[in-house]
């Protein structure tokens, strides 16, 4: 009898430990993240090619601002280049583009090249490619209840609508399903304000390979780990 496995549609993934790798190589800083960045590349083709859904990676955060200028215009390059140059390689995988963050604190020709990957990809069918950019998990909350406080003021909505459904579709991810898998790489064991509503009921994985160093295999080896996961979702 074969063992039934948990559906998986939506693997998140924070992507942790360029700086190390860099650093055990006694190269920069900005040389690990654009390691990472070839690495987010193969990773999201390899995840589309095994029928995943959904893949949402954090590649900056709100509180990444607050790192040295060089380091945050390294990282800003690296995702101009990114959005700039690989709508080829998205258009011939039927990768669909979305990303979610605060764009108001994002360069102008940053916001401008996102909209313009999200309408160009529009209409693939393959996987939704999430990037979060500018992300901050409580920031996302906050924002989604002034939105409804907002409606409420209005007359647009009764306080007694408001239920985890409305709560959701406010959010950035409105649209998405919730993550049912969260991996986070370099060996840290936190959240770290990523997705913190969506991830309610997601499965955990650390991995302690560094986000320069991981591949596919692995990521075959934590997807096969999450098939033989037991979902109880708060029930018996
Ligand atoms: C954490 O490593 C990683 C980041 C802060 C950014 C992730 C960005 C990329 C993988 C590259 C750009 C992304 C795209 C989508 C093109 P860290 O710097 O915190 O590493 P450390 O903990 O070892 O110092």
């Amino acid at each position: 009898m074969s063992e039934k496995k948990n559906s998986l549609e939506h693997i998140a993934i924070i992507m942790d430990g360029n700086g190390r790798w860099a650093q055990k190589r006694n190269l920069p800083r900005a040389a690990g993240h654009k390691k990472g960045a070839e690495v987010v590349k193969e990773i999201a083709q390899e995840a589309n090619k095994r029928g995943i859904k959904f893949l949402t990676l954090y590649a900056f955060s709100t509180e990444n601002w607050n790192r040295p200028k060089d380091e945050v215009d390294t990282l800003m390059g690296l995702l101009r280049q990114y959005l700039k140059s690989d709508f080829s390689e998205l258009q011939k995988n039927n990768i669909r583009i979305r990303v979610i963050g605060e764009r108001n604190m994002l360069d102008k020709d940053i916001v401008a090249q996102i909209a313009k990957l999200e309408n160009d990809t529009e209409q693939n069918t393959g996987m939704v490619l999430c990037l979060a950019i500018s992300y901050g998990g409580r920031h996302e909350i906050v924002n989604a209840a002034k939105k409804i406080a907002a409606l409420v003021k209005k007359g647009d909505m009764s306080e007694s609508d408001v239920d985890i459904k409305l709560f959701s579709d406010m959010l950035y991810t409105q649209d998405m399903p919730d993550p049912d898998l969260l991996i986070r790489t370099s060996g840290e064991q936190r959240i770290s304000n990523f997705l913190l509503w969506q991830v309610a009921y997601a499965e955990l994985f650390f991995s302690s390979t560094l986000w320069p160093d991981f591949t596919a295999q692995e990521l075959d080896e934590i997807i096969e780990n999450f098939g033989s996961r037991e979902r109880r979702y708060g029930k018996v």
